[in-house]
């Protein structure tokens, strides 16, 4: 309702779907078809911008929309949904399971046995996938029974942002980068991806997941493959993934007494920001009180290859902080030689920002006016929506087109998930070993201080404006 319909919605008024283009909502909850074409409606009034959902625009998307009852673990009501979509062999159905993801596998084979999935039947699943390497691999083992691996799009939506894309951009698309970006030239990376939201009515979901799985399994690792990756040699599904592969498999385990010294976790107590006081994590609803689910994670990484030896990535994500902020800054070195007595070098920042507006910015040290040499940082900054002036395309509507026209591109292959988890299970393991309680962080600031410790013993600061 907050995703997928307002990105359909944009797909249908932009004129990106086939005009006879069906949507189809599943869901057990009763519903006729005027009573969801309603809460649509009325979903999409929130969600999407206003002056973009008209009249004539909403009668035509609502003429798209169907609506079935239906249980995933029922095989029998497959059987249902086969009569109602009827026999049409011509067209193409994706399959989107937003749901637990203990519902993929048996969903996957219910839909195959209700003769519903053809060769060019498609499969979307969101993640979480699995909670551990263990569980992945067997729910991508049963996918893969039902449908080939050219037909299963895991979705991340970070993939889909503008700015991420604009990473590869930025890249591939110029010369002037990739000589510099490499270890001779580059001192650390920080990736961020900081919410002002708690748990958004999630609580039962997120105590079980945590934001090592919901954020950092998936996001935060996509996000630093881009960054780390070699130029594929095409940009298509499998030249992209081999190359985020090889990154995923050459992170250096974390593993013993390493997980406390390289890796922080927090969870949000009371708090305040801006006046409001804001509830303990443990106080939201569906959450248990006695919970040790991180909210925050902070975390040192390090990618054993020739490129990146010896270059430190550190990622951090968390709810409930001071800031809304998703951003990968690239700290580049300080010059060799100070030239100028008076001026501190500062080493040049290339900073992507993601959320909340796209930009990227590079931070150079420049003469300031007047008498002397003295350098002060001064930045160059490319707001997206100043340089294009068009209407940006939320993640979700790029992706879903994508999965209509068949483009893995931006989703996850099998392999690539089951090396974040391979990578992943060792941290998540020693936490509950030697590290078992988070830290506390106030809900309204910027995480708890021992992730400013982590960065600090070796020399470095989160580059924030505090
Ligand atoms: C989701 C996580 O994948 O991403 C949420 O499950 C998180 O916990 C969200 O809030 C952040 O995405 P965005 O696009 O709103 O920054």
């Amino acid at each position: 309702m907050r995703k997928l319909l307002p990105a359909l919605y944009y797909l249908h008024r932009d004129r990106h779907l086939h005009p006879q283009t069906r949507i189809l909502g599943l869901a057990r909850s009763r519903h006729g078809l005027e009573e969801y074409r309603k809460l649509v409606r009325r979903h999409l009034s929130q969600h999407v911008a206003r002056g973009d959902l008209t009249e004539a625009g909403w009668e035509s998307f609502a003429a798209r929309l169907d609506y079935l009852t239906l249980d995933l673990s029922q095989r029998l009501e497959f059987n249902r949904l086969a009569r109602h979509l009827g026999d049409h062999p011509e067209r193409v159905r994706v399959f989107y399971l937003a749901t637990l993801p203990d519902l993929f596998a048996p969903a996957a084979l219910h839909l195959q046995s209700a003769g519903l999935v053809n060769a060019e039947a498609r499969i979307v699943l969101e993640k979480p996938l699995g909670n551990s390497l263990e569980t992945a691999r067997r729910i991508n083992e049963q996918i893969g029974s039902v449908f080939d691996e050219s037909r299963v799009f895991r979705i991340d939506h970070f993939l889909g942002k503008e700015a991420v894309q604009n990473l590869l951009a930025l890249r591939f698309g110029n010369a002037l980068f990739e000589p510099l970006w490499r270890n001779g030239h580059i001192d650390h990376v920080q990736i961020s991806v900081l919410e002002t939201v708690g748990v958004e009515g999630r609580g039962a979901y997120y105590d079980e997941a945590g934001a090592m799985r919901d954020m950092v399994q998936n996001h935060l690792l996509q996000l630093l493959c881009l960054v780390a990756m070699e130029a594929p040699v095409h940009f298509e599904p499998e030249s992209v993934r081999n190359e985020k592969l090889k990154i995923l498999e050459a992170l250096r385990p974390i593993t013993g007494m390493d997980v406390q010294d390289q890796t922080v976790r927090g969870q949000y107590s009371k708090g305040k920001r801006a006046g409001e006081t804001l509830p303990a994590y443990y106080f939201e609803k569906s959450v248990d009180h006695d919970s040790s689910t991180e909210t925050y994670v902070a975390l040192r990484a390090e990618i054993d290859n020739w490129r990146w030896a010896g270059v430190p990535f550190y990622l951090r994500t968390g709810k409930s902080l001071a800031q809304r902020k998703s951003e990968i800054v690239i700290q580049f070195k300080t010059v060799p030689h100070r030239l100028f007595p008076g001026t501190t070098p500062e080493g040049n920042r290339l900073v992507i920002r993601l959320q909340p507006d796209e930009s990227i910015s590079l931070a150079l040290m420049a003469k300031s006016p007047g008498r002397g040499m003295t350098l002060q940082e001064v930045e160059l900054d490319l707001h997206f929506d100043e340089a294009f002036k068009r209407r940006r395309w939320d993640a979700y509507e790029r992706l879903l087109l994508d999965v209509i026209e068949g483009d893995a591109t931006l989703f996850m292959r099998r392999d690539e998930i089951e090396a974040a988890w391979r990578w992943m299970d060792p941290i998540i393991g020693g936490w509950h070993e030697v590290y078992r309680s988070p830290r506390r962080y106030a809900a309204g600031s910027w995480g708890p201080e021992a992730a400013d410790s982590l960065l600090e013993r070796y020399g470095h600061i989160w580059l924030d404006e505090r």
